[in-house]
């Protein structure tokens, strides 16, 4: 076997690497040229017999077979794959049903705040934040509620030592903003809230509020009645009454309880009101002086009121929810119909 029969045979190789019509043609190709038992092998067979001073030559010719046909069969390669997928595209399927990922939505109770925020912001409340973890002294001491009001009883608090808690309420973050900042004050604070509650229909161990404080001159419960019918205007619609009725917490004075007439029903009575026609919606109340003292501000000079707002119980009368429950369960069947 001679050079020039080296290089006649890379040259018929590359021929019908290029001719090959299919990926299997070029396996076939392959496997002649530079399989175990191929051409390429034979030729190397030859290369003993071939005399001393041709060797370096025949062998470079032999190395040139190798690379050559590899880069052309690779070549090839490339081409007839992308032909077939090509090919395999044209075989779409324009009657299957699309690739399709479903967008997610706000949870209810998100859109709730997120609502709740723009309304207040009209009036000038800006967003204030506490921990979850409270002391003692936050979420009770410094709200006037002595170690032995029902509230601190341990079948209502997760306590987490001492003098540490799960905060059953957003009110601690008053005493944080009052503890920090000079009035004027009107903050809103939505978060989580803990409560040893048994879970049903309307009751969740873990569920959220909206505080909001208003501190300044001449703060009157005539404001809180305006702004608190404001929100419910704006959140539930023009049609909705807002009532209030006396009640007691130990860091406002006078205090109520105000309720939002039932969406679901508008007011005639169903499962969601428990046929009232109202909804309890939280507590509320001028700003007790004693809560003032703690914080060192002066009773004398400011007054100021103080709300809490459920938030699941707005969700639920606003989209007409029957069950807390199914806000936590993260059922995207449920929660999807909020978009
Ligand atoms: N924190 C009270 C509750 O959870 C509600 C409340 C807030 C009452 C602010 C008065 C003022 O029941």
């Amino acid at each position: 076997m001679t050079i020039q029969d080296v290089i006649a045979l890379k040259e018929q190789g590359i021929n019908e690497a290029r001719q090959a019509g299919t990926l299997s043609d070029i396996e076939a190709v392959r496997i002649r040229y530079l399989g175990r038992k191929g051409v390429l092998q034979d030729v190397m067979d030859n290369l003993k017999s071939v005399p001393p001073e041709g060797r370096r030559d025949f062998g470079r010719c032999a190395n040139e077979l190798k690379q050559d046909l590899t880069r052309v069969l690779d070549e090839r390669k490339s081409v007839l794959s992308a032909a077939s997928k090509v090919a395999e595209n044209k075989q779409f399927d324009v009657t299957m049903p699309g690739a399709w990922r479903q967008p997610g939505t706000r949870h209810p109770v998100t859109q709730v705040i997120e609502e709740a925020i723009r309304i207040f912001s009209i009036l000038g409340f800006t967003v204030a934040d506490g921990p979850d973890m409270e002391t003692e002294y936050h979420n009770f001491d410094a709200l006037n509620t002595p170690a032995d009001h029902p509230s601190r009883d341990t079948q209502d608090t997760f306590w987490l030592d001492k003098k540490t808690l799960l905060r059953t309420q957003t009110s601690p973050v008053q005493i944080r903003v009052m503890e920090s900042c000079k009035p004027p004050i009107r903050i809103i604070a939505p978060g989580r809230c803990y409560r040893r509650d048994t879970t049903d229909a309307t009751h969740s161990a873990n569920f959220h509020q909206i505080e909001g404080l208003y501190v300044d001159h001449k703060v009157s419960m005539a404001d809180l009645k305006g702004d608190i019918t404001f929100f419910a205007h704006q959140m539930m619609g023009p049609n909705v009454k807002v009532r209030f009725r006396p009640h007691f917490f130990p860091f406002t004075e006078p205090s109520v309880e105000y309720d939002f007439s039932c969406h679901v029903c508008g007011g005639s009575g169903c499962r969601v009101c428990k046929n009232s026609g109202w909804i309890e919606i939280s507590g509320a109340g001028m700003v007790n002086p004693k809560v003032f003292d703690i914080v060192r501000y002066d009773p004398e000079v400011f007054t100021g009121y103080a709300f809490g707002m459920g938030l699941e119980r707005i969700a639920m009368i606003k989209f007409g929810i029957e069950d807390i429950r199914l806000l936590y369960d993260n059922d995207v069947r449920f929660l999807s119909q909020f978009s």
